[in-house]
């Protein structure tokens, strides 16, 4: 049986994620799993909350918490939410977990033996004010490549360069405001990264079934970026992976720990450990070392455009450099952002829709259905609350939960809440089953290829199809001159219902449970539409179901444009 191992980029601690970064790995990566298992792969899904560093740290003071008891609640508020967007996740860790813990000082270990790992000493910056050094997101300026005057010490989120901290024009402190800031030496450790660059190069070179989005990101940072720099990864911090040389200790790394981004993406493979950990599984190297079963996986992940250099240099270099046999990624799919109506979804200023407030508001299918019909898989997508609106009635509403309804009300008003007997399918519903036979090869074509938006198109113009037959077939005319000819449309028409549940699963899995249930069919990937049309015999008893997907009135959205213009509170 194949199998497939799935990441999702493992989403930071520190708050509630808005519908912007689910739509960047959490919910296609959801898709995709979903996707597997009913085409009958085995299949591991892995996800985590990302824990370390200052965005933990800055989260956490913020709400006036020990960091350990602010990361323990926000993890399960993070699985809460999780379970309401029904992403299925066979285990949702935490880096923070003794598994990574031990995993990410074994690493630093085979790195150091290696050697690949220098110890150096180090230009940090230290706050006066605050009587502290200052890595990362502790301090801000502008950054010296695209001139954005929010950059971080880390990162800048406008052109996506890492930076180091005295790299930023006119610094200043995160926690203090304080630009009374002075240079200090101090020993961290550095990953000699550059010394990969051929076998990363060669590797990189070597997929090309990439995304565009992927490798471009990849071979600019390979190129003509830094991304090969040697990076530092141990910190001036209390909270994180102490600093250790596998379970021996590092002389002179006693107060430091490592960086969250050398921890975080071995949390994926930690994250195995945690399953098994957690008795849902009993064999996690079997997914993860190649000499332990793992050569047959195909791995894949999902992240956002800024996550892209980190997967294919930084923890590749990890990985190739510890000279041992762990699995490396197959395929990246990688994501362009999501805006949200006029501007960008930002969890520093509490703009946009929060994950938490969108089930508040509505069930989390018409979320899932509306972002992953829009995802930002070639550029940049916006979310409005007028497409919102439109696009969910219309395609959720009118086109499936009609056709739904539709027919089982005929059928329960004419017929009775059975399949009903007589005549037989002629060349309307030939031609039918042919035209959605042709749809049903396109629509796996795009899911294999993980090409979501197009993926979502055909499955749209699969519901459209059912709906243009029940127009022309017309069973409420015929079964006034012949009601064999009627029954034979219902028939074929309430056995469109569980074919639909089964493909549309991946979209809207409540709505597709509520669709086999009403019908009392078992999900099952039809092999071929023909098959699958006859699937529910004459006699077979079903359900009217309750309305699938209420409209959004004008009113609605008008309140909650009004309600999500400002910041969040
Ligand atoms: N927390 C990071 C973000 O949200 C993603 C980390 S992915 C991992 O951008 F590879 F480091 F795990
Ligand atoms: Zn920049």
């Amino acid at each position: 049986m194949a199998r497939t191992l799935i990441t999702s980029a493992i989403p930071y601690i520190n708050g509630i994620k808005h519908l912007g970064n689910l739509i960047g790995s959490q919910l296609p990566a959801d898709l995709h799993a979903r996707y597997l298992r009913a085409r009958g792969q085995e299949v591991l899904f892995l996800c985590a909350t990302d824990e370390h560093g200052t965005p933990a740290e800055l989260a956490a003071a913020k709400a006036g918490k020990p960091v350990a008891e602010y990361c323990a609640e926000m993890w399960a508020i993070q699985a809460d939410l999780a379970k309401g967007f029904r992403l299925s996740f066979d285990h949702f860790g935490r880096s923070s977990s003794p598994q990574n813990h031990k995993l990410t000082q074994h690493f630093a270990g085979r790195l150091a033996d290696a050697g690949l790992i220098e110890e150096v000493s180090e230009k940090q910056v230290y706050s006066n004010t605050d009587g502290r050094f200052l890595p990362d997101r502790y301090i801000e300026g502008t950054c010296p490549n695209c001139g954005y005057e929010h950059a971080r010490g880390d990162q800048c989120e406008n052109c996506t360069i890492q930076l180091t901290p005295t790299q930023l024009i006119n610094p200043r402190s995160t926690i203090s405001g304080s630009t009374d800031l002075e240079v200090r030496e101090t020993k961290h450790l550095h990953l000699r990264q550059s010394q990969l660059r051929d076998q990363l190069s060669a590797w990189i070179e070597s997929k090309t079934d990439w995304p565009i989005l992927t490798t471009s990101i990849a071979k600019k940072w390979l190129n003509d970026g830094d991304g090969l720099q040697d990076r530092g990864i141990t910190r001036d911090l209390d909270w994180g992976v102490p600093v250790k040389r596998g379970d021996q200790p590092w002389p002179g790394m006693e107060d430091k720990v490592f960086y969250v981004w050398f921890d975080a993406p071995i949390e994926y493979i930690a994250c195995g450990a945690e399953w098994v950990e957690a008795g849902k599984g009993t064999d996690w190297e079997r997914w993860w070392r190649t000499d332990k079963g793992a050569g047959d996986v195909r791995y894949v992940q999902f992240m956002g455009k800024d996550n892209v250099p980190f997967h294919t240099l930084s923890f590749p270099a990890t990985i190739l450099g510890s000279g041992e046999p762990w699995k490396l990624v197959d395929y990246i799919k990688s994501f362009n952002y999501l805006n949200y109506d006029g501007g960008q979804f930002s969890t520093s200023q509490g703009r946009g829709v929060f994950m938490d407030q969108a089930l508040e508001i509505l069930p989390s299918d018409y979320w899932r259905w509306w972002l992953l019909s829009h995802a930002p898989e070639t550029s940049d997508a916006e979310f409005t609350w007028e497409a919102f609106q439109q696009d969910v009635n219309k395609d959720l509403a009118d086109v499936l939960g009609n056709f739904v309804s539709r027919i089982t009300k005929f059928c329960r008003s004419k017929f009775g809440e059975a399949v009903p007997d007589g005549g037989t399918y002629g060349p309307q519903e030939k031609a039918l089953i042919a035209d959605l036979q042709t749809r049903l090869e396109r629509y796996q074509a795009h899911m294999d290829a993980i090409e979501i938006r197009k993926a979502a198109a055909e499955l749209r113009a699969i519901w459209t199809l059912g709906n243009e037959y029940l127009q022309s077939a017309a069973p409420w005319t015929a079964f006034k001159t012949d009601p064999d000819r009627a029954a034979a449309i219902t028939r074929l028409a309430l056995n469109l219902i569980p074919f639909y549940a089964t493909l549309s699963a991946p979209f809207i899995p409540d709505a597709a449970t509520q669709m086999h249930d009403a019908m009392g069919a078992e999900p099952g990937w039809p092999e071929h539409a023909d098959a699958a049309l006859t699937a529910l015999p004459a006699g077979h008893a079903f359900t009217v179901p309750d309305v699938l997907f209420s409209k959004i009135s004008d009113e609605d959205r008008e309140g909650w444009q009004a309600r999500f213009a400002g910041q969040r509170v």
